[in-house]
């Protein structure tokens, strides 16, 4: 039986009572922007107070490029499978080389869809105002563990948008989350060709803390070494928000 439930627009960020029966999918759009891209709030996206919780309550954001455009950051929703499939085919395959997944293969974007699940991977995108995917990336976190103090970035932007700071601000994002949760160290992997990827952490103060020979191997099936690079989360916080300070308007109304 179909009951009213809160949900919320990861475009506009509007509220919405709506109806919802559980176990069935349906397709639903935002009555205020028109947008899919529509999320329950859950009970577990809730804190002990009954507020939402930080993923749901900041987003989405509104941020300028160096370039001028205005992109919508969010978190990915399940309803963005075709806009990150489209995304990812658009990265050239001299980039796709180094990435640990075949990003191309649909059935890799399904599976990351079907186990979303904030509590493990925390994906954000960046969005044109034609909602078009131009950056996604992740934080990947565990909850128990020896590592659970530690997590993993990972960053793609579209060729299109590079070199006006998306890298950059999809990175603060990260760190927000990463602070969020208390940890103390972001660490991002590549591969020693990656030249574009090693300048920007180093732009935000990773250091090389690790190099793995020959531990990783592309698409082409040829062996790179693997760089591991690290940032200790705080002070890394206060690094960028002094660079993107400027160009960041909140948009959240949180
Ligand atoms: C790495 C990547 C995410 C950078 O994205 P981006 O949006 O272009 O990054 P930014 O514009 O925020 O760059 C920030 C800074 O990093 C450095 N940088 C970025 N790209 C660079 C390049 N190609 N060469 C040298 N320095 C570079 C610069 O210092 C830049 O600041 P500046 O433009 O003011 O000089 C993008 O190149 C990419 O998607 N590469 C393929 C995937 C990948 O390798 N991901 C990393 C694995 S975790």
């Amino acid at each position: 039986m179909a009951e009213e439930r809160d949900f919320k627009c990861m475009r506009c960020g509007a509220v919405l009572k709506l109806p919802y029966t559980k176990g069935v999918m349906e397709e639903r759009r935002c009555p205020k922007c028109g947008s899919n891209s529509i999320r329950l709030i859950k009970d577990k996206d809730k804190a002990p107070n009954n507020e939402t919780k930080y993923m749901i309550k900041e987003y989405p954001k509104k941020v300028i490029l160096k370039g001028g455009e205005q992109v919508v950051l969010r978190p990915l929703v399940k309803n963005d499978k075709q806009k990150l499939i489209d995304f990812f085919s658009r990265i050239p395959l001299e980039d796709r080389m180094f990435l640990k997944e075949d990003v191309t293969d649909e059935n890799v974007i399904e599976s990351w869809i079907k186990n979303l699940d904030y509590n493990r991977v925390i994906p954000i995108i960046a969005e044109t105002e034609d909602e078009k995917i131009i950056g996604d990336a992740t934080l990947h976190i565990r909850t128990f563990g020896w590592r659970r103090h530690v997590g993993e970035i990972r960053i793609v932007t579209d060729r299109e948008f590079r070199r006006q700071h998306l890298g950059f601000l999809l990175a603060k994002e990260i760190f927000h989350q990463a602070l969020s949760l208390k940890l103390e160290k972001v660490l991002a992997e590549m591969m020693e060709n990656q030249i574009a990827a090693i300048n920007v952490f180093k732009a935000l103060g990773f250091v090389k803390e690790a190099v793995l020979k020959n531990h990783v191997m592309d698409l082409n099936g040829n062996k790179h070494s693997l760089i591991i690079m690290t940032q200790n989360v705080a002070s890394l916080w206060e690094k960028i928000s002094d660079i993107i300070e400027e160009g960041y308007r909140d948009m959240s109304g949180a």
